[in-house]
């Protein structure tokens, strides 16, 4: 485990401040949270009922996309940024039961999933994990300490899930991205999701104006024509951009499960 410059932009995180990680493992179902967590996190789901659905395609979306990447796409290598509380199926654990030789390092600048990251750490025997504190603001810091772990001459999946969302800016955000896809070779891939006011999200832009005014880190949504700056100069595979919930989801009694207000997309560098 390593740290590097994780608060940035960050309040200090604690039982008196709402904080993301914490709220969304509070609608993700789970017990790693603060009364305040609960209460913000409930009064956002008044004002946008399908947050909690949200989240779990969230998480959904991540088991499809590490099993396509860890099987089909052959990627034994994996950088996940913004990795949230454990939960279940976390992405050493998806991947590692399709390929048990995977590498996975994680990143959060939240110091609670710090506190946490020991149940990221049970790699199989012959994989690996590892977790860096540290802020997606740096993203050449978390190149060079994830070199302990990956090798940045073979392909890497660089994941970015519910995480650029909180670099406010797009000029930034995008920068962020271009800097961590020019670290890894051809051959690597990149997995995003994000919320968006589009896709019927539009009843977000008040609980994300609650949500800035109560709660950190500060967060915004993006348009399609936002998100799809992040894949720049990388293939989009099938089916491109869609609602994270829809993104190569088998259909349930023959229908696909509903639209989330999420943009969800997996590219390769060419
Ligand atoms: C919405 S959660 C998503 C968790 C997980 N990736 C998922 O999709 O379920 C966002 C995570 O990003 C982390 N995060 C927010 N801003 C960050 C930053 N600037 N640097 C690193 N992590 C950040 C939060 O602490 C939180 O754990």
């Amino acid at each position: 485990m390593s740290e590097n410059r994780p608060s940035e932009g960050q309040p200090i995180s604690g039982p008196d401040v709402a904080h993301n990680a914490r709220v969304w493992n509070h609608w993700l179902g789970g017990k790693d949270n603060y009364p305040i967590d609960r209460k913000v996190g409930d009064h956002v789901t008044s004002m946008f009922p399908s947050i909690g659905e949200v989240a779990r395609a969230d998480r959904e979306f991540l088991g499809r996309a590490v099993r396509f990447l860890a099987g089909e796409a052959r990627m034994d290598q994996f950088l996940d940024i913004g990795t949230g509380l454990p939960t279940a199926d976390n992405t050493h654990e998806v991947a590692q039961r399709v390929n048990p030789a995977a590498r996975i390092v994680y990143v959060d600048n939240d110091p609670l999933v710090l506190a946490h990251a020991r149940a990221l750490l049970t790699s199989t025997p012959e994989g690996a994990t590892d977790y860096i504190h540290a802020d997606a603001h740096h993203p050449d810091a978390i190149v060079a300490d994830a070199k302990a772990t990956l090798d940045f001459d073979r392909p890497v999946a660089v994941m970015l899930l519910g995480s650029l969302n909180f670099i406010l800016d797009t000029d930034t955000a995008v920068d962020i991205v271009g800097r961590l896809m020019a670290a890894v070779p051809s051959g690597s891939h990149l997995v995003i999701t994000h919320p968006t006011t589009e896709l019927g999200g539009e009843g977000n832009v008040e609980a994300m104006r609650f949500w800035n005014e109560n709660a950190t880190p500060p967060i915004t949504a993006r348009s399609l024509a936002e998100f799809t700056r992040f894949f720049a100069g990388l293939d989009l595979l099938d089916p491109g951009i869609v609602s994270c919930a829809r993104w190569r989801a088998a259909p349930v009694d023959g229908e696909l499960p509903p639209i989330v207000p999420q943009f969800g997309a997996v590219a390769r560098k060419p």
